[in-house]
């Protein structure tokens, strides 16, 4: 099996002009090869960081179930229009995802916020709080990946897209760093490299990471 895949970085919907300047989407076309190549139709399927909506459109256009939890009440609303079964995405956040009420999941696929390592704002707000550094964010999404996992089925899988970040110069290695600590939660099973028409966040290129239950 290829270890790449080549795509566009391209919607089928433009989102309204009120989010277009936070166009943080990935394209329909990595949850499609994704949801084919690890579930079947009428599986659960969860997106912990769900953003417009594109995991949980495109898992319902193919027949899954989906869910999803999303902090930015506006972004909810637009996802939940998209949607016939809007009750599925959570207005919430993440950090508390145990104490949701959700039902054991096949599978997950998200892009979760991202951070550069000199980040003052902690992404798990929204940026709207202050941060307590890189570190922190990166317990913060261990914490996250432990909770999911005992909300996992044993033969689920979790997909995590992420890219390491350049800024003036500057790599923050986000995807390595991930990779490392989602790792103490659930068993590695290797990336899949995700090769982009465009550049986004200094690269052509981002991470799929994927695991399994440990
Ligand atoms: C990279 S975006 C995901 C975009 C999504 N894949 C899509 O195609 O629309 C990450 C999302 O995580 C949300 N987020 C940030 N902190 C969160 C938290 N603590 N709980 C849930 N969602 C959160 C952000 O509001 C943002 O919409």
């Amino acid at each position: 099996m290829r270890s790449y895949l080549s795509l566009e970085l391209s919607h089928a919907d433009e989102l309204p002009s009120v989010f277009k300047a936070d166009d943080v989407r990935y394209p329909e076309s990595l949850v499609e090869h994704f949801l084919k190549a690890y579930t079947q139709v009428g599986d659960i399927v969860l997106d912990p960081f769900a953003g417009y909506g594109t995991t949980l459109i495109v898992a319902e256009r193919m027949g899954r179930i989906p869910f999803g939890v999303e902090l930015n009440r506006d972004r909810v609303e637009y996802a939940r229009s998209k949607l016939a079964r809007p009750d599925c995405l959570i207005h919430g956040d993440s950090r508390l995802l145990e104490n949701m009420d959700l039902p054991a999941i096949d599978f997950s696929i998200t892009s979760p916020p991202y951070m550069n390592k000199e980040d003052l704002e902690d992404p798990f707000s929204a940026y709207q709080a202050k941060g307590k550094g890189y570190g922190s964010y990166l317990n913060d999404i261990r914490s996250i990946y432990a909770q999911l996992r005992k909300r996992m089925k044993q033969a689920g899988t979790v997909v995590i897209e992420v890219a390491n970040l350049k800024r003036d110069g500057q790599v923050t290695t986000l995807a390595w760093d991930v990779a490392h600590e989602v790792s103490q939660v659930l068993r590695f099973q290797g990336e899949l490299i995700m090769c982009w028409d465009k550049y986004g966040y200094g690269y052509d290129h981002s991470y799929c990471l994927v695991y399994t239950a440990l």
